[in-house]
């Protein structure tokens, strides 16, 4: 019995070579990243201006994925030619070192949104939220009004930032102690505005260097 014949009719065996092909791929996979220097950090004091979010930008964020945005918006730009033309730099793996959980994709239904902070004023993003199709006829995105008038809980702030800070985002114990103060009162129209115009605008990136090198 050829050795594929009896590998598919022995589930032990099955198991047991498939772990192998899955163990081999995974280190050739994931090995050669802890050696390569742009995987975490190759940028320069001036290109480097990433930060943990900020308590209202945190906000945003929860904002975000709750309402399922990401459904319809990447967040990370391929080295292709037309996507950097399209919407900027390519995304770098040291961009998303506090996002928990990372907000990448593939699914573009609407345009990506990594490089979108300052692209926009905050009041085309707030007329954009209410009513798409207001700016862009053709918009398929839906309306989100109720963003306008829910307000941010203030009181699950700062446990938010203590979570984050178990998986390494290094929050100071200033940040906590303003965290309540810095969204009470706040819309969630408001957080997710700034989220989005923080996007893409904590790397400074240099014309004409090569950062995969
Ligand atoms: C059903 C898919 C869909 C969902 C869900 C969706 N969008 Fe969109 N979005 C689009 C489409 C399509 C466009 C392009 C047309 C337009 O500008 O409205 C777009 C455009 C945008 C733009 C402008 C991007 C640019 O560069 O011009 C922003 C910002 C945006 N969406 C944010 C959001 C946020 C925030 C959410 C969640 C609250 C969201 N979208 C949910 C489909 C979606």
């Amino acid at each position: 019995m050829a050795f594929q014949e009896k590998t598919e009719k022995n589930v032990w065996l099955l198991s047991g070579v498939l772990a192998i092909s899955l163990l081999v791929a995974g280190v050739v996979e994931i090995v050669p990243l802890y050696y390569l220097p742009d995987t975490f950090e190759e940028l320069t004091p001036e290109e480097d201006n990433i930060r943990p979010y900020s308590a209202l930008e945190l906000e945003g964020r929860d904002i975000y994925i709750r309402e399922g945005c990401y459904t319809c918006h990447s967040q990370m730009i391929r080295p292709f030619r037309d996507e950097k033309e399209r919407y900027g730099h390519y995304s770098l793996a040291v961009e998303s070192k506090y996002d928990h959980p990372f907000q990448w994709g593939s699914k573009r239904t609407g345009p990506d949104l990594a490089r979108v902070g300052g692209k926009y004023s905050d009041e085309w993003h707030h007329q954009h939220m209410m009513d798409p199709k207001s700016l862009v006829p053709e918009s398929v995105m839906p309306r989100y009004p109720w963003l306008d008038t829910a307000m941010v809980n203030a009181g699950g702030t700062e446990a938010k930032m203590r979570a984050l800070s178990i998986v390494g985002v290094p929050y100071t114990e200033a940040d906590y102690a303003g965290a309540a103060a810095a969204v009470d009162g706040k819309t969630e129209m408001e957080a997710l505005i700034a989220y989005l115009q923080v996007l893409g605008t904590m790397v400074n990136f240099q014309e004409g260097k090569d950062y995969r090198q």
